[in-house]
C-alpha cells in the first residue's frame, strides 16, 4: 500500500490548491517561477474543475490540464490531482434534478455554490465515476502525479427520496428485521412502530422532537454513504495507479464523518485547518486537530489546507500577523505533518473566495504574505531531511468517538449548554497547558502504551468500549473520566442507573441520583476552591473511593464532585481551566507521565518528534526557555547551551 512517504521522498510537501483555470494562461509560467522561488514542491490541481474538464455531458477538454501538468513537471513541482466531484457542473443538476440534495425541510440545494450533490443519487455516482475514470486513464502515467485527492471536504446531507431508499437498505443491513429496528429505535414511544420498510424515512421535518435513534442512525448512514462515494472513486484511481497514494481532505473536528472509519480507507490522512488568528486559543485548536489527525493516520499526515492570511467566512476576518503563518506551520510539522499546504496558491479576483487569502495575495510578489511564504519554504527545506517520517511521542490518549457525539448532540437533553467539541477542547487545552503531548484514540481501540487515558465525555459507550476501559485500568493505567460518560448504549438507550454499572464500580459510585446542569456563568463551589462549570451531579458514593472532592453549598453540599478510586478518576463537573489542568497534571504525574520539558514559560509549546525537540513561542513577547544541555537549532544553524531565547512567534527545531 503506498503512503505519504511515496509522495514526500524525504521532503516536506509544500504548496497548496492551485486553481489556474481562474487565470489567463500567461499567468501560469509566472506562477511556476514564483513557486520555485518559494520552494513550493507540490500543488493540488482540479479540485473544482469539473465544468472545465467536462463542459458538456461526456465531452472532455483536457488540453489545458495537459499543458499545466507538463509545465509543473518541467518546474519540478509534483501534482496532487483531485477528482472534481465536489462541485458538479450546472448541466448535471439541470439534466438530473435528482442529483441535488434536499434538507430535512425538503428544500433543494441548487447549483451556483458548491457541494450540491446527493451522496445517494445514482446519476451523480455514475457521472462522478465517469469523470474519475477519464482523469485516471489520462493522467495515471503522468510523471508529475504524486497523489490522488478525492472530492473535497465531504460534508453533504440528503433527506430526499433516493436517500430514503438507500437509508432503508442500510437499516436492513444493520438490523435485518423490522422488529430489531423497532427495538433499537424504541418505537413503542409515541406510536412510532414500523410495520413495513416503506414507512421508514430519513428524519425529515416533524411537528415535534424526532426519534433520537433514527437521527443517530441517519448520521451513521450519511457518513457511510459519503464514504461509499469516496471509496468508489478511490477504487477507480487505484485500479489505474496502485502505486500512487490516495487521500481525501477532512474538515477539522467535523461532525459529519466518522473520521476514524474513513481514515482506514485512505493511504494518506489529510486535514484542512483554519484556527482564527485572533483566537487566544488558536494554537491549542491547531494542536488538537493535529493530534487527532496524526492519531487517525497512525503516523505522518498531511496538512492539506490552511490560510496564509485571512479567511473570508468568519464574521470578522483578520490576517495572520507577521510570523504566525510560519509558527503554526512549524507546529503542524512538530505534531507529525510531513506536508504543509494551503488553500490556495493565488488569491482569486472573482468568485465567492476573492477575499480569502492566498500564498500570493492581491499584493503579488512584493506582498508580505508571499515574502513570508518564501521564508517558510526555506525553513521547511532546511528541516525536512531531519524530520520527515519521524514519530511523535505521546503517553496520553484522549478518547473521542463520533457515534457518541452524534447521540449526545441532539434535541431535548438535560442541557443545551453542553457542547461536545467545547468539552473536548477544554480537556485537550488543559493537557496542552500542562505540557503533555497527547494522541487521540477511539474507546474500543487498543490502548496499550498509554499510561494515562482521558475521557472528556463519551455519552454513548458500547459494551466492548466499557470493557476496554475497565481492562485498561485493571492493567495498571490511569483513567480520568468526565461527566455524562457511559450513559447510553449503542442504540442511545439509557443504561440502567444512568451510568454503566461497570464504570460506577470502577469509580466507587453506588447511585447516580440526578444530573444538575448549571446555567451559563453559574459555578458549583467545591472543596479546596475548585469551581465546577456547566454541569454537576447528585452522586452517592459506595464508600470505596480513595479520595473525593466534595461540593460545597447548594443542593449537593457534601456529595462528591470528584472521586478517585485507585487509578480511576471521575469528574462530575467541568472544573475551571486552572483546576482541570492541575488535576490532569497530578493524574499524569501519578501515572509516571512527564511533561515534554519542565518549567516551560506560559504560551510556549514543546513537542518531541523523532530525536528533535520543537519549541514554539505562541506569545508576542520574547521568552527564554531552559534546556537540558546543548542543542543545535536547525532553523538558525546555531548552537544553544542550557537556554534558548525565542522571539515573538519564534520557533526552534533542536537536535541534541
Ligand atoms: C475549505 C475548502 C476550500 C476553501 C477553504 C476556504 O473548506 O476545502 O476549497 O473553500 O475552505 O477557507
Amino acid at each position: 500500500m503506498p503512503g505519504l512517504s511515496d509522495a514526500t521522498r524525504r521532503r516536506i510537501l509544500f504548496g497548496g490548491d492551485y486553481n489556474p483555470e481562474q487565470w489567463p494562461e500567461e499567468t501560469w509560467p509566472e506562477d511556476v517561477r514564483l513557486m520555485k522561488t518559494a520552494g513550493v514542491n507540490s500543488v493540488t490541481l482540479g479540485v473544482f474543475s469539473w465544468s472545465k474538464l467536462e463542459p458538456r455531458p461526456g465531452v472532455h477538454d483536457f488540453g489545458w490540464l495537459d499543458r499545466l501538468m507538463d509545465l509543473l513537471h518541467e518546474g519540478g513541482i509534483g501534482v496532487v490531482l483531485a477528482t472534481p466531484t465536489a462541485s458538479p457542473p450546472p448541466w448535471l443538476g439541470h439534466l438530473h434534478p435528482d442529483t441535488l440534495p434536499r434538507d430535512a425541510d425538503g428544500r433543494t440545494e441548487w447549483w451556483g455554490g458548491r457541494q450540491h450533490f446527493s451522496h445517494s443519487s445514482t446519476a451523480y455516482r455514475r457521472h462522478a465515476a465517469a469523470i474519475t475514470e477519464a482523469l485516471a486513464a489520462r493522467y495515471g502515467g503522468h510523471p508529475a502525479l504524486t497523489m490522488w485527492h478525492i472530492n473535497n471536504e465531504y460534508c453533504t446531507y440528503d433527506h430526499g427520496d433516493e436517500a430514503a431508499t438507500r437509508f432503508r437498505r442500510w437499516l436492513r443491513d444493520r438490523y435485518g428485521t423490522l422488529d430489531a429496528l423497532n427495538t433499537a429505535w424504541g418505537t413503542a414511544f409515541w406510536s412510532q412502530g414500523y410495520g413495513d420498510w416503506a414507512e421508514v424515512v430519513p428524519p425529515r421535518r416533524a411537528h415535534y422532537l424526532r426519534n433520537p435513534t433514527q437521527v443517530l442512525d441517519f448520521r451513521r448512514f450519511t457518513s457511510d454513504m459519503l464514504l461509499e462515494c469516496c471509496t468508489a472513486e478511490r477504487d477507480i484511481v487505484r485500479r489505474h495507479t496502485p502505486h500512487i497514494p490516495v487521500t481525501t481532505n477532512f474538515m477539522p473536528l467535523w461532525s459529519g464523518q466518522d473520521a476514524w472509519r474513513w481514515a482506514e480507507e485512505e493511504d494518506v490522512v489529510s486535514v484542512d485547518l483554519y484556527p482564527d488568528p485572533r483566537d487566544p486559543f488558536g494554537a491549542q485548536e491547531g494542536a488538537l486537530v493535529q493530534d487527532m489527525t496524526r492519531s487517525q493516520a497512525r503516523g505522518p499526515w498531511m496538512l492539506m489546507e490552511q490560510a496564509a492570511g485571512a479567511v473570508n467566512w468568519r464574521g470578522v476576518n483578520h490576517p495572520k500577523p507577521r510570523g504566525l503563518n510560519r509558527l503554526w506551520s512549524l507546529q503542524a510539522v512538530a505534531r507529525g505533518a510531513d506536508a504543509v499546504c494551503y488553500f490556495q496558491w493565488r488569491q482569486s479576483r472573482q468568485g465567492a473566495e476573492k477575499f480569502h487569502s492566498g500564498m500570493v495575495s492581491h499584493a503579488g510578489e512584493r506582498g508580505r504574505t508571499y515574502q513570508e511564504v518564501k521564508q517558510l519554504g526555506a525553513d521547511l527545506a532546511r528541516i525536512a531531511p531531519h524530520v520527515t517520517g519521524g514519530a511523535v511521542a505521546a503517553d496520553v490518549a484522549v478518547l473521542h468517538d463520533w457515534h457518541s457525539w452524534w447521540a449526545g448532540d441532539q434535541e431535548a437533553r438535560p442541557s443545551r449548554e453542553v457542547d461536545y467539541p467545547d468539552v473536548l477542547r477544554a480537556w485537550h487545552r488543559a493537557l496542552w497547558q500542562a505540557g503533555l503531548t497527547t494522541d487521540f484514540a477511539r474507546p474500543d481501540h487498543d490502548l496499550t502504551g498509554y499510561r494515562l487515558v482521558v475521557v472528556p465525555q463519551l455519552y454513548l459507550l458500547t459494551d466492548a468500549a466499557v470493557d476496554n476501559l475497565v481492562a485498561h485500568v485493571r492493567g495498571g493505567a490511569t483513567l480520568v473520566c468526565g461527566f455524562l460518560t457511559g450513559v447510553a448504549d449503542q442504540d442511545d438507550r439509557i443504561r440502567p442507573g444512568a451510568m454503566d454499572v461497570r464504570l460506577r464500580e470502577l469509580f466507587g459510585i453506588r447511585t447516580l441520583h440526578e444530573w444538575w446542569p448549571l446555567r451559563p456563568g453559574e459555578r458549583a463551589e467545591c472543596e479546596g476552591g475548585l469551581r465546577g462549570t456547566l454541569w454537576s451531579e447528585e452522586l452517592e458514593p459506595d464508600g470505596t473511593a480513595d479520595e473525593t472532592i466534595a461540593y460545597r453549598g447548594g443542593e449537593l453540599d457534601g456529595l462528591p464532585a470528584v472521586l478517585r478510586k485507585g487509578r480511576a478518576w471521575y469528574l462530575s463537573t467541568l472544573p475551571e481551566p486552572d483546576r482541570l489542568r492541575a488535576l490532569l497534571a497530578r493524574a499524569a504525574a501519578d501515572a509516571g507521565v512527564r511533561p515534554v520539558l519542565d518549567g516551560l514559560p506560559d504560551g510556549v509549546e514543546a513537542v518531541r518528534r523523532g530525536d528533535l525537540l520543537f519549541l514554539l513561542n505562541h506569545g508576542r513577547e520574547p521568552v527564554t526557555v531552559d534546556l537540558p544541555g546543548t542543542h543545535h537549532d536547525l532553523l538558525t544553524q546555531t548552537t544553544a547551551t542550557d537556554r534558548i531565547t525565542l522571539g515573538r512567534y519564534g520557533a526552534a527545531v533542536l537536535k541534541p
